[in-house]
């Protein structure tokens, strides 16, 4: 199930179908120790020797603290209905303790500076940026983070929720927790087995319980406002369907990625695969689950209002070793990573044949309708937004003056077209957002990786907007695209 949406027709979007680019805090703020920032985890993992590719680091970024007015400029010439951001937490509550005023003006000047463009904010409350501090003190393997993320998110809403209709709590907790505690191949850049299901536990609790929070300080569709958690959610289909490591290997990929996710925020359980996959595994010597406490599953899967899905890519995942595996021929960061599936070693992605991106990430569109369809039929799923998606490619600027990234603008015009045909089978998508509106930090690709429909030149800090920008301002502001 490869096909590519037909391009030859114009389709039109529902109206009202909200039109947005995505940013995150540390991806482009910069500005990393003024007006009282204080490190969070990517501070301190970017200088890790060889962790990040060329050394880069979140210092300066695309130095957005100072010119963000500029910024909603560009965004408003992109005809963007809405702009998704993060705050982050290291200046709301620098290490996690008191508030700092100054961290919470530079958001609420973002936001006085979006409405003034007619720009709807769309708030994440934590897009990775932990406090150093907290890590500190264990990081998400600490049930006390959770708590102290439920101060750091009423501390936000209080301050913006005047203005802010839309409020994510968590960005791909996977990443936070899988990446950061098994794998090692994100900030904190730990390496400790099934430790990741711990954090991953205690992340789905800090969701829960600010959702509850925010409920309790008014944060209800009736007063106008929406809370939801944005996951990354993919489809796994076996490299060779008829091999049964491939298809064990698939359904392993699929428990870990998706439904360790998925099930607990909307079913209010674990899948017990989940279990029986890491049987025997034991961080602090006890089980994974010895940290679910009574009651944790419920404060989970408290409803929500909206389900954000970041999608890039579909998985063809094998359990036996192939020769010509994606992402093996670009360059990464030196700092070796392992599995983030405990007690699933021997997973990997042969090339299928389908055209890449930079990251050499499978372009797979309809994989993207089959998901959402899925997360209808199998979840009841709140109305969808696609809070991610987008590509990097590599991208110049060419004597004229612009980025012709004519791959990006098919990228993201297949993708567009299979919301599309998901809406046409019936399943509530209400908004997309780019990924990225600007160029940024990649994280472990540092600046390497452009996945911005606006080019950032990293000496000069000169924003041009690539031909898929201009493109998308049409798309945005005609809700439609051409065939
Ligand atoms: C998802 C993450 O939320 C974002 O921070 C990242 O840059 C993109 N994926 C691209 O890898």
């Amino acid at each position: 199930m490869t096909d590519f949406p037909n391009q030859s027709q114009t389709v039109e979007f529902p109206q009202g179908f909200l039109w947005g680019a995505a940013t995150a805090s540390y991806q482009i703020e910069g500005a990393v120790d003024e007006d009282g920032r204080t490190p969070s985890i990517w501070d301190t993992y970017s200088r890790i020797p060889g962790a990040i590719l060329g050394g880069d680091t979140g210092d300066v970024a695309c130095d957005h603290y100072h010119r963000m007015p500029e910024d909603v400029a560009i965004m408003k010439r992109l005809n963007l209905a809405s702009y998704r951001f993060s705050t982050a937490w290291p200046r709301v509550r620098p290490d996690g303790g008191a508030v700092n005023q100054k961290g919470i003006d530079f958001y609420r000047r973002l936001v006085d500076e979006l409405l003034d463009a007619g720009i709807a904010p769309w708030v994440t409350l934590y897009h990775w940026d932990l406090p150093q501090a907290l890590e500190d003190q264990g990081g998400w393997l600490n049930r006390d983070t959770a708590h102290r993320f439920v101060e750091y998110a009423n501390t936000v809403y209080d301050a913006l929720s005047d203005r802010v209709q839309y409020w994510t709590t968590l960005n791909e907790p996977y990443c936070s927790s899988l990446l950061g505690y098994t794998s090692g191949g994100k900030a904190p850049g730990r390496q400790e087995g099934v430790a990741g299901l711990v954090a991953q536990h205690h992340l789905l609790l800090a969701h829960g319980m600010a959702a509850d929070e925010l409920r309790r300080r008014g944060a209800t569709p009736d007063n106008g406002k929406q809370i939801g958690i944005t996951l990354n959610l993919t489809t796994v289909d076996p490299f060779d369907p008829a091999d049964p490591a491939d298809v064990d290997a698939a359904r392993r990929v699929d428990y870990f990625f998706n439904r360790g996710f998925l099930d607990p925020v909307f079913k209010g359980e674990y899948p017990e695969d989940l279990f029986t996959y890491t049987e025997g595994l034991t961080y602090q010597g006890r089980p994974w689950q010895d940290w679910v406490q009574d009651g944790d599953l419920k404060v989970i899967s408290a409803p929500l209002d909206t389900l954000g899905v970041n999608y890039y890519r579909g998985h063809g995942a094998s359990g036996r070793p192939h020769d010509d595996l994606l992402e093996d021929n670009v360059p990464h960061a030196p700092r070796p990573t392992v599995s983030p599936y405990p007690g699933s070693d021997n997973i990997v992605y042969p090339r299928r044949g389908l055209p890449t991106t930079a990251m050499d990430w499978e372009v797979q569109p309809e994989a993207l309708t089959r998901l959402l369809v899925r997360l209808r039929d199998e979840y009841a799923a709140p109305p969808i937004y696609i809070t991610e998606n987008g590509a990097a490619y590599d991208d110049e600027v060419t004597p004229d003056g612009a980025v012709h990234d004519t791959d990006r603008i098919r990228f993201i015009d297949v993708h567009l077209r299979a919301v599309h045909d998901a809406i046409t089978s019936g399943v509530n998508v209400q908004g997309y957002f780019v990924w990225s509106l600007l160029d940024n930090f990649e994280w472990a690709f540092g600046y390497l990786r452009r996945f911005g429909i606006v080019h950032v030149d990293y000496d000069t800090q000169v924003r041009t907007i690539k031909d898929s920008g201009h493109w998308y301002a049409e798309v945005a502001s005609t809700n439609r695209i051409l065939g």
